[in-house]
């Protein structure tokens, strides 16, 4: 099993959106996908309990840590999403189960700054140090056609001290789908190719990690 845990400081900043997309795209490989929400608010947890029965199906856990002990045993992809705020005591079980780390960023000098002490807690993570959870900011919400947008992502590569594997656009098909309990990654039209095209690079990195 593959444990993905997506964590930040900030809230809005896409956790539950990389965990709802990234379940829908293992799912429809073909793999058992299950998602333990930790965040009370729950919206990966209700987003699974909204999939629709012409798309495969992704378990839907609640209750964070109590959560991870209900994940069935034959579960291929587990996604972790956690709530903003987060301590580093309240992320420290998943960080020991988790594989692989994903922290979303927006591009905007506010959420950078939030970000970069979050990061340094990250840093000081034991796990963390040693090499054996590694972490990737993924850039979120980009509008790849603006200055600002670029200079964000560059801003964010030069200071952070873990790679930016990927930048997804800002779109509100994002948005729509979620509230149908699917993904782009449920879709073969030729406009969300192009969205799918921005996961490519992460998909990527997971998979060299694993
Ligand atoms: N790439 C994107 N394009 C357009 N809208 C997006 C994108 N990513 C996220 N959003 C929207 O931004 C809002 C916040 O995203 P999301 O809920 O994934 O963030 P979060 O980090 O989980 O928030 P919270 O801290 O409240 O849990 C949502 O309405 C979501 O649909
Ligand atoms: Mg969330």
């Amino acid at each position: 099993m593959l444990t993905t845990l997506v964590a930040s400081s900030k809230g809005g900043c896409g956790k539950s959106t990389l965990v709802t997309q990234l379940a829908s795209h293992w799912a429809q490989a073909g793999q058992n996908t299950a998602i333990v929400d930790a965040d009370r608010q729950g919206s990966s947890y209700r987003w699974a309990g909204r999939r629709p029965d012409n798309v495969p199906g992704v378990l839907g856990l609640e209750g964070g840590r109590k959560g991870l002990q209900k994940v069935p045993s034959d579960t291929q992809q587990l996604l972790i999403d956690t709530p903003a705020g987060v301590s580093e005591r309240e992320l420290e079980p998943f960080i020991d189960v988790a594989n692989v780390l994903l922290v979303p960023v927006l591009p905007s000098s506010f959420d950078l700054d939030a970000t970069t002490h979050f990061l340094g807690e990250l840093q000081a993570i034991k796990r963390i140090r040693n090499g054996k959870l590694p972490v990737a900011l993924v850039a979120n919400r980009l509008k790849p056609w603006t200055r600002a947008s670029q200079d964000a992502v560059e801003q964010l590569a030069a200071e952070s001290p873990f790679p930016v594997v990927a930048q997804l656009r800002d779109s509100q098909a994002y948005v729509l789908l979620a509230a149908l309990g699917k993904g782009i990654f449920d879709y073969q039209s030729e406009q969300v190719r192009s969205h799918q095209e921005d996961w490519k690079p992460l998909l990527r990195w997971i998979k060299r990690q694993a």
